[in-house]
């Protein structure tokens, strides 16, 4: 498997706060079959670290867990807040797109600010493959929206907790109806801490309800060609 979106990178946002914290999320991510993690710390206000500093800590990073050989690779990129002056943040080039590739990842408010159909047709524009963070998430979230996002070239994420109920209802129910249409391209953990990792019964959801290659899809191959450059 491939976890698009996690905030295991430590120290840079609210996610781990220690090695030892992000070196017991791989393990986890590790024993649910991930083989391929891209970080993804949040970009945002009161988590403004500098792309230079992300780029710092990774390297300093991935030596520790390559030095305690845990099994997996790992990549860099940002969850990108888009703020009402997020344009700004592209014109500064204060934004890390994943693994220095054209791919984005995305994230809106949970209340609407921006039209995001319109924001995603805007970064598809300027060269982007734009991938919106957990769109089942955000109640303002139509499936109209969903369409128009992949209509524009768009991608869309979901995270395995939403698959599995732990988000609530709604998310629940707006996950599902992405995945029956077959509008999601990516499940991943957004996982934060040690506590719970997903990946692997979102996975066996995933494939008892759509089968496996529906699964396989989700959780490993559409991820490939974001990792392979
Ligand atoms: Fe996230």
């Amino acid at each position: 498997m491939v976890d698009i979106h996690t905030h295991v990178l430590p120290f840079v946002d609210d996610g781990s706060e220690s090695y030892e914290e992000s070196f017991k999320m791989l393990e986890c991510a590790v024993k649910d079959g991930v083989t391929n993690m891209i970080l993804t710390p949040h970009n945002r206000r009161n988590f403004d670290v500098k792309k230079e500093k992300l780029r710092e800590e990774f390297i300093k990073f991935k030596a520790e867990v390559e030095k305690r050989n845990i099994p997996i690779n790992l990549f860099l990129g940002q969850e990108i807040h888009v703020s009402n002056n997020y344009k700004l943040k592209f014109e500064r080039d204060e934004v890390l797109s994943i693994n220095d590739g054209k791919f984005l990842l995305i994230e809106f408010y949970f209340h609407k600010n921006v039209d995001m159909v319109e924001v995603v047709y805007e970064l598809v524009n300027k060269g982007y493959h734009v991938i919106v963070a957990h769109l089942e998430r955000y109640t303002y979230a139509t499936l109209d929206d969903a369409v128009q996002i992949k209509h524009h070239g768009g991608f869309i994420q979901v995270n395995a907790a939403s698959i599995l109920g732990k988000n609530g209802f709604t998310c629940k129910s707006f996950a599902y109806k992405l995945l029956d249409r077959g509008l999601v391209d990516f499940v991943a953990s957004d996982v934060h801490s040690n506590r719970k990792y997903l990946m692997k019964k979102a996975y066996d959801k995933v494939k008892k309800k759509y089968g496996e290659d529906v699964a396989d899809s989700v959780f490993t191959n559409n991820a490939k060609p974001i990792i392979e450059g």
